[in-house]
């Protein structure tokens, strides 16, 4: 199967009972970019985020995606131990990226 190469974001929310408590994008590339990830402050810490990477990640692979890249703000505990837990290995770090001067990290996951 060819990997398609989209520049535009692929978008998903995550529903629960009936309600929207989630949200999250990448670009399915052969090295494809994971944009967002966010739920609800009041659904978290029940593992949504876990599930929702897993089905990226085996999304990504499932179409023949080679690598798939994120970044982290370099201040977002969460999310780093989030996907340090799945394997993503820190490849740099972009420094003062964001509007308010804080810089992000780079990851990446080899999913061949
Ligand atoms: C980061 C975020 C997506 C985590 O969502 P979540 O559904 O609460 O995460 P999960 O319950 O699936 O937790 C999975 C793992 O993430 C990490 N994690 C989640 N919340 C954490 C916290 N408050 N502190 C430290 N680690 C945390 C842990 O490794 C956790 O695994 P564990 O439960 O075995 O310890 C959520 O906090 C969020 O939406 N934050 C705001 C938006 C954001 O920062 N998005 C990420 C940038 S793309």
């Amino acid at each position: 199967m060819q990997t398609e190469n989209e520049t535009h974001y692929r978008n998903f929310v995550v529903e629960l009972n009936n309600r929207i408590v989630g949200f999250f994008n990448f670009k399915q590339r052969c090295h494809a970019y994971i944009g967002m990830i966010g739920i609800d402050s009041n659904y978290r810490k029940r593992g949504l985020a876990r599930l929702v990477l897993e089905f990226s990640i085996n999304y990504l692979r499932e179409r023949n995606s080679r690598t798939a890249y994120l970044e982290v703000r370099t201040d977002n505990n969460a999310s780093i131990s989030l996907v340090e837990s799945f394997g993503f290995r820190n490849i740099g770090t972009r420094e003062n990226l964001m509007a308010d001067g804080c810089s992000t990290y780079v990851y990446s996951i080899n999913l061949k």
